[in-house]
């Protein structure tokens, strides 16, 4: 058996949590493979609404394997959080959720420095989540980090070692008061590894490698999205772990002849939160018409989400990057009221157009659009592909025969059950 992916091809939000519990019936195992709780993905069902950050949106399914894999960093409070509201729904996570020894452990002072470098940046701050992110992957790649399987043995002595470090540059480097808001989070953090010691913690790429050798299937869920991977996204504006499809194999232990499908998740326009480069963005009333209509405000942060016309030079560059042989199109309710849509599918640079993703964008990127006839109807109760509205129907193949990948899957509203499957001939 091969692993299938499920990643973002735009700048994360794209509706990964919704499509991954739509298609966890028809896998075994799911396993997250990067990133932390700067993720919020979206669920709903049964008119609740569940956001996760760190836990596989297999969860709320019965009988299956949840994986949190080694590339994941883990805040131990924002887990127990999780594990707290997950636990209310009645549901047994305990027996369902495995966690990769190896993955890293975000310390309270990973938050504090993300927070010091943020502020210390000023006016070209990346606009992080403030989750501790960029610190914790430092720390990685560093070598100086903590891995969940550390909290079994001489604990507080290898914490005290790194904390130690993290004061001196708190102090020295960014002058930044931290004491107090150290103290309360310490507490707390303490208190949610003992949460965590209890749960099934073990070398999850023997399980994922053992489970595809028994014929079970395997699905990868991303978090964020490939424009903000930190190799090939608009750097240094991005988040510090690999968003694209090989980072399945480094952040679950897989080869890559194991990989299967790749399904690239992206909205029928953009969005972005936080700051960087974003060629198509709308500073209008257009702009501000999606972020109603898309209800966009971030899922973690509150923030509300930059929004703009779908960009094809960038999806083809992400297409590219990973391989993606199936393509899910989200939201593309949202532009129902639209008299026209606009796609972008080449950059004007310096009076020189181009349709090759540049390596830097810049303010001097200026988007060439198509202007497609919108559909005028309401998308949100379609069950089938054949009620599509006929502009509908042109959009989807305008999409398809730009990037050369079907649509095989188009959601129509947030629930479950407004996805819709394509069968393409
Ligand atoms: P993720 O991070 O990729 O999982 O995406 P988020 O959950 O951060 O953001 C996606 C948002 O769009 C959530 O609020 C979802 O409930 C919502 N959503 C998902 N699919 C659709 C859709 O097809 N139509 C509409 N209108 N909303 C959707
Ligand atoms: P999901 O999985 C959208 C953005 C932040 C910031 C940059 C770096 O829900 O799609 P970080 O905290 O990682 O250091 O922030 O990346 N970002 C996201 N944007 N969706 C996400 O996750 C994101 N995770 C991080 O806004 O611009
Ligand atoms: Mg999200």
């Amino acid at each position: 058996m091969k692993v299938d992916v499920l990643l973002g091809l735009q700048w994360g939000d794209e509706g990964k949590g919704k499509i991954v519990d739509v298609l966890t019936p028809k896998y075994d195992v799911i396993s997250r493979f990067q990133g932390g709780p700067n993720a919020g993905h979206t669920l709903e069902f049964n008119n609740i609404k569940h956001v996760l950050h760190t836990i596989p949106s297999g969860i709320f399914r019965e009988n299956k394997i949840n994986v949190i894999g080694n590339g994941v960093v883990i805040d131990p409070v924002v887990f127990s959080q999780e594990i707290d509201e997950i636990e209310k729904l009645g549901i047994d996570i305990r027996s369902s959720l495995y966690i990769s020894k190896k993955a890293h452990l975000i310390l309270p002072t990973h938050r504090l420095l993300d927070a010091a470098s943020e502020n210390a940046k000023g006016a070209t701050k990346i606009g992080s989540t403030l989750r501790g992110i960029g610190p914790t992957y430092r720390d990685k790649i560093g070598r100086d980090g903590l891995r969940v399987g550390d909290i079994f043995s001489n604990f507080k002595e290898k914490y005290d070692l790194r904390v130690a470090q993290h004061k001196l540059t708190l102090e020295r480097l960014y002058q930044y008061d931290y004491a107090e808001q150290l103290l309360n989070y310490e507490k707390e953090w303490f208190e949610a590894i003992e949460v965590l010691k209890k749960f099934q913690i073990v070398d999850t790429e023997h399980l994922i490698n053992k489970s595809l050798q028994e014929g079970k299937s395997v699905i990868a869920e991303g978090a964020q999205g490939t424009m903000l991977d930190v190799d090939f996204g608009s750097y240094p504006f991005v988040t510090s772990s690999n968003t694209i499809c090989a980072g399945a194999c480094t952040g679950l232990g897989i080869a890559p002849t194991k990989i299967g499908k790749v399904f690239g998740i992206f909205k029928a326009y953009c969005t972005r939160v936080g700051m960087g480069p974003f060629p198509t963005e709308l500073l209008d009333e257009v702009g501000q018409k999606l972020r109603e209509a898309g209800n966009e405000f971030g899922a973690t942060t509150g923030r509300s989400r930059r929004c703009g016309w779908l960009d094809l030079v960038a999806l083809k560059y992400s297409i590219m990057i990973n391989g993606a042989t199936d393509l899910i199109m989200m939201k593309p309710d949202v532009l129902d009221d639209f008299d026209t849509i606009r796609v972008c599918v080449a950059y004007k640079i310096n009076g020189e157009e181009i349709t090759e993703f540049p390596s830097e964008l810049d303010e001097k990127v200026e988007p060439v659009y198509v202007e497609l006839p919108g559909w005028k109807t309401s998308l949100c109760k379609i069950t089938h592909q054949d009620e599509f509205p006929e502009e509908f129907n042109n959009y989807i193949n305008f999409i398809e025969e730009q990037t050369e990948v079907p649509i095989s899957i188009v959601s129509v509203g947030p629930n479950r059950c407004q996805t819709i499957e394509i069968e393409n001939d």
